[in-house]
């Protein structure tokens, strides 16, 4: 496995291996792996000969209040799990290869990301679509691999890709989930047991979200009060948004007619956690 730190390197290096005709995986992340990734990393491998996986803490997608400067990092341990799931190249590089001085131009999808986490982290998706485009751009992937868990920054990055033209494919892959039903994060890492426990909370608000609505509760308004109602009878919870809305605009909707998102943010003590379901109306499975 290749260690890659130079923009250009790594772009020369994907240049030879399109030119023999490989198809190259691409795991954008963050570091700090989890069971979540590695289900990316492990798709990637199955269907792609060259795996590129990249670790960059992206420091424009941190509002200026956000946890840019401690979030978790550790690059051994990351090494050693993207290897092991099966990647062929890492990519690390530093802020200043991938912003350099002068460094003036970014990438915005509109509309998408104005609703749910856009309310409350207004230049968030900006950072992420600007560092995507630019990952892509450099690595030059066939397929780019990313999580339900952040199902509004996988719809955005499909909009960008289309909207510009990208040659590439996005797939996006289930959710990962601790056998407590807390969706996987690296953000996880910030939570004491106490909290980890409580936090259980917030996908089985979803799951008896989906039971009120598969038996037959229309109203989005009543679906939303009573996950809110749920997670508040446990200490510690603010609550930054609950949302039942069209999986494909992210618009909210009113009255639940066939399939429908339900997403959430909430912070538990200094702790932003979200998660989401998707529920097909007709359908067992979801
Ligand atoms: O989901 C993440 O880890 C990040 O937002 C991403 C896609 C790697 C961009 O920095």
């Amino acid at each position: 496995m290749k260690i890659v730190k130079i923009p250009s390197k790594l772009s020369s290096l994907s240049r030879r291996m399109k030119e023999k005709g490989k198809r190259i995986g691409f795991v954008p992340t963050m570091g700090y792996l989890h069971e979540g990734h590695l289900s990316l990393i492990k798709r990637a491998r199955k269907e792609n000969e060259i795996v590129v996986v990249s670790i960059f803490v992206n420091p424009t997608q941190f509002g200026p209040r956000e946890d840019f400067k401690k979030y978790p990092r550790n690059l051994k341990q990351d090494i050693r799990l993207s290897k092991e799931a099966g990647s062929d190249i890492i990519f690390y590089p530093s802020v200043g290869s991938m912003y350099p001085k002068g460094c003036s131009t970014y990438a915005e999808t509109e509309g998408l990301s104005s609703f749910m986490c856009g309310l409350s982290r207004p230049a968030h998706f900006k950072g992420v679509t600007t560092i995507c485009t630019k990952l892509f751009n450099i690595v030059r992937p066939d397929i780019a691999y990313f999580g339900q868990k952040d199902y509004q920054q996988a719809l955005i990055i499909k909009r960008l890709a289309s909207d510009l033209n990208m040659d590439l494919k996005i797939k996006i892959l289930p959710i990962i989930r601790e056998a407590s039903g807390l969706a996987m994060s690296s953000r996880n890492n910030y939570l004491t047991l106490s909290q980890r426990n409580k936090a259980a909370i917030l996908y089985q608000s979803l799951k008896m979200a989906k039971a009120l609505i598969m038996s037959g509760e229309k109203s989005a308004s009543k679906v939303k009060s009573a996950i809110r109602r749920m997670i508040l009878k446990e200490k510690g919870f603010r609550i930054d948004y609950i949302t039942v809305a069209d999986p494909h605009t992210l618009k909210e909707t009113k009255h639940i007619s066939s399939k429908v998102l339900i997403a959430l943010a909430a912070w538990l003590g200094k702790t932003r956690l979200i998660d989401n379901i998707i529920i097909s109306l007709g359908r067992k499975k979801c």
